[in-house]
């Protein structure tokens, strides 16, 4: 059955009636751009074939209830209650919450979701149940939020709301991206262009490989490397660490005392320039050129940014060794999943070799897929 197929069945079995309409919003990997979106920087995600369904419909009493094919219950909330959802409810209470904060009038509605993105590996599942939420209830509601605000609208639900304090490339993903296309952010401006990133015509795949490592310490790391940097701004006298050009970069390190501050500063610097030189390529149709580039920025979230683990290190060196072009993990890091540029009759060969790689050590067995950028966020017809 497909993701479509099962959140509009979860819907008829919960509320006994058709949905209205179905809405898919996708997962997204990022090519390169970790963690440079909170610094004002540049990102480059591509969306994932993997996505979230919601079946929805308007509703005739006031409040959302929501249910989910990878749920035990069914949570309704309004707008009169104080208390907070929790838990995976939460995203879908926080886009109502945010669309009402912003002045719009929410339709009441049932929603039924499902998924196939796999959950907590750095493939931003949760910003895609956002995603298709907030798109559902914008349809819904005739509501005139133009695409280009949506992002921030749904990370202002995940970051006030639900409390994590992400940047907006994950929504901006799932919400922005083309078919075969790379989406080239400035996360200042919000502005973006349209990659063409044709793997196949090339004869190239994306290998994604999911560590399938344990999450740990996430939400803690991950706001520590975004205090350090917010910090290091302020003692540098700029606003965000993008205005750090890379020839400045050894007299801003120079200003500061901290060596594990002057790492983060130096892998949002250099990371930064490493966007800016991949989409320069792939603007040409240089895609094995971005290899180098890959390699490089897993090199600096490991030794600068220091969000990597054994078993992503371990997955970039072997498909390296295995005659990857480039490789590095993707995502927010401690776990997660690993992309690596591969030719396309080479991916089961790399895939393998990751395998045998981590039976060795006695890690957990990985996942490993090939993904080309799919649609972002719309309603199915
Ligand atoms: C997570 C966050 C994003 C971004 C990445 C790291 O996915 O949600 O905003 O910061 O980590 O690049």
């Amino acid at each position: 059955m497909t993701v479509a197929s099962s959140a509009a069945e979860a819907f008829r079995n919960a509320y006994g009636a058709d949905p209205a309409g179905l809405w898919a919003a996708p997962g997204r990997v990022n090519l390169i751009g970790e963690h440079t979106d909170y610094n004002d920087g540049f990102v480059l995600p591509f969306a994932l074939p993997q996505h979230v369904v919601a079946a929805a419909a308007p509703a005739g009493t006031p409040g959302w209830t929501v249910c989910s094919t990878l749920a035990e219950e069914t949570v309704t909330f309004t707008t009169t209650e104080s208390a907070r959802v929790e838990g995976w409810a939460g995203y879908v209470a926080g886009i109502v919450w945010a669309l009402r904060e912003a002045g719009f009038t929410v339709p009441p509605a049932r929603i039924a979701v499902a998924s196939d993105v796999p959950l907590g590996s750095g493939l931003s599942s949760s910003a895609a149940l956002e995603s298709a939420v907030l798109t559902a209830l914008v349809d819904l509601g005739g509501l005139d939020l133009p695409v280009d605000q949506r992002p921030a609208l749904a990370q202002r639900a995940e970051n006030v709301y639900v409390g994590a304090p992400t940047g907006i490339m994950d929504q901006s993903a799932s919400i922005r991206c083309v078919a075969g296309k790379a989406l080239f952010l400035d996360c200042r401006s919000l502005a973006v262009e349209q990659i063409p990133f044709d793997l196949a015509a090339a004869g190239l795949a994306i290998l994604i490989v999911n560590s399938n490592a344990p999450h740990q310490h996430v939400d803690g790391e991950y706001g520590a490397r975004r205090k350090s940097c917010e910090e290091a701004a302020r003692i540098l006298g700029v606003p965000a660490l993008r205005d750090v050009p890379p020839a400045d970069l050894d007299a801003a390190l120079g200003k500061l005392d901290d060596d594990v501050m002057r790492r983060r500063v130096r892998h949002i610097v250099t990371e930064n320039q490493r966007v800016l030189d991949t989409v320069e390529l792939l603007r040409t149709g240089r895609i094995r050129e971005i290899g180098p580039l890959m390699t490089a920025s897993h090199a600096s979230m490991r030794d600068d940014f220091e969000i990597t683990v054994d078993q992503v290190d371990v997955a970039v060196e072997t498909a390296l060794a295995a005659g990857a072009y480039g490789a590095r993990m993707t995502g927010g890091g401690f776990g997660g999943c690993v992309l690596a540029l591969v030719d396309a009759d080479r991916a089961a060969e790399t895939t393998a070799a990751i395998e045998q790689a981590y039976a060795e050590r006695g890690f957990t067995a990985p996942t490993a897929w090939s993904a080309t950028p799919g649609p972002g966020a719309a309603r199915l017809p």
